[in-house]
């Protein structure tokens, strides 16, 4: 049975989508998992990051991204959306990886976005514009330990169909004030929303991205999210902020990465990000067997 993970913050910039993809190649590269990304982001950065552009522009010239599966569900009577042919397998620019996937996203969920909201929710259309994604890749579950979800920065009807086959969610973020100001409003929102849908969606805990050792202001945001966060609690691991982490996205990168340690880097960050998986791992297993 697949465990399937959003990554969320209702603000942007704040490392949704570098941590979700470094985690995905290390559940894949290093614990050898079948693992598959959907990026729910119209920004497109985790297909950017997986595939690069130029692949990108073609899928999405044919229709093939999840932007298709919910124009569907607006027009479903010119369905087009393929999955299999959407689907692309052995992502990633570390040549090494093989089981790694991704649903790619597009720019055009930006305006899906909008008219999810006014779709019909008829007796026979199988009812609720949440359960789009589920019913959409119901088929290919099965086929992952684990899938990871890169949602865009709002709580809006797509995000909502990640959440809803999610079986928890991560919260990235910089240790700073703003970056952290919405995180009690995620928590109360995805509880009621829980409640809505009758099943759990567990927090499983927040990362913290970009930290800055010795910043005093990063120390203490960092020591009152551990102290004062009841719902979410905070990940042992930090990521720190460092240039070959940005470097590392980029997908038609001058030297062709062969392993993970090369693309994250020597200066420990590979290490880091290695710990966070296993801290996620095991959050993941405790939610599964509270099941
Ligand atoms: N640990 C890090 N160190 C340095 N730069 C980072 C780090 N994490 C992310 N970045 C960079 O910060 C920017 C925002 O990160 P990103 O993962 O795209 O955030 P989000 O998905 O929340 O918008 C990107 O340019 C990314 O390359
Ligand atoms: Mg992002």
């Amino acid at each position: 049975m697949a465990i399937i993970i959003s990554f969320i913050n209702l603000k942007g910039g704040v490392g949704k989508t570098t941590t979700a993809v470094a985690v995905a190649e290390m559940l894949s590269g290093v614990f050898d998992r079948k693992v598959l990304v959907i990026d729910l982001d119209p920004q497109t950065n985790a297909t950017l990051m997986l595939i690069g552009e130029e692949k990108w522009e073609n899928l999405n010239e044919n229709h093939h991204t999840i932007a298709q599966l919910f124009l569907d569900a607006i027009y479903p009577n010119y369905s087009k959306f393929n999955l299999k042919k959407t689907l692309q397998h052995q992502v990633s620019n570390v040549r090494d990886l093989i089981n790694l996937d991704l649903l790619p996203s597009s720019l055009d969920l930006i305006n899906i976005q909008d008219r999810l909201g006014t779709i019909s929710t008829g007796r026979f259309y199988a009812a609720n514009p949440i359960n789009i994604l589920r019913r959409g890749i119901k088929s290919i579950i099965d086929q992952y330990d684990y899938i990871l979800i890169d949602c865009p920065p709002n709580l809006g009807i797509v995000t909502l169909n990640g959440l809803r086959i999610s079986h928890g969610y991560i919260i990235p973020t910089i240790p700073d004030i703003l970056s952290t100001y919405g995180i009690p409003q995620i928590t109360k929102t995805l509880g009621d929303f829980s409640e809505t849908i009758a099943e759990t969606i567990h927090p499983l805990g927040i990362v913290i991205s970009q930290y800055h050792p010795g910043m005093s202001l990063h120390d203490r945001v960092i020591k009152d999210l551990r102290r004062y966060s009841k719902d979410a609690r905070v990940f042992e691991t930090q990521i720190p902020h460092k240039q070959q982490i940005a470097e590392a996205v980029e997908f038609d990168h001058p030297n062709k990465f062969t392993t993970l340690r090369q693309k994250w880097g020597y200066g420990g960050q590979f290490e880091k990000y290695l710990n966070l998986t296993k801290e996620i791992r095991i959050a993941a297993s405790q939610v599964l067997k509270s099941k």
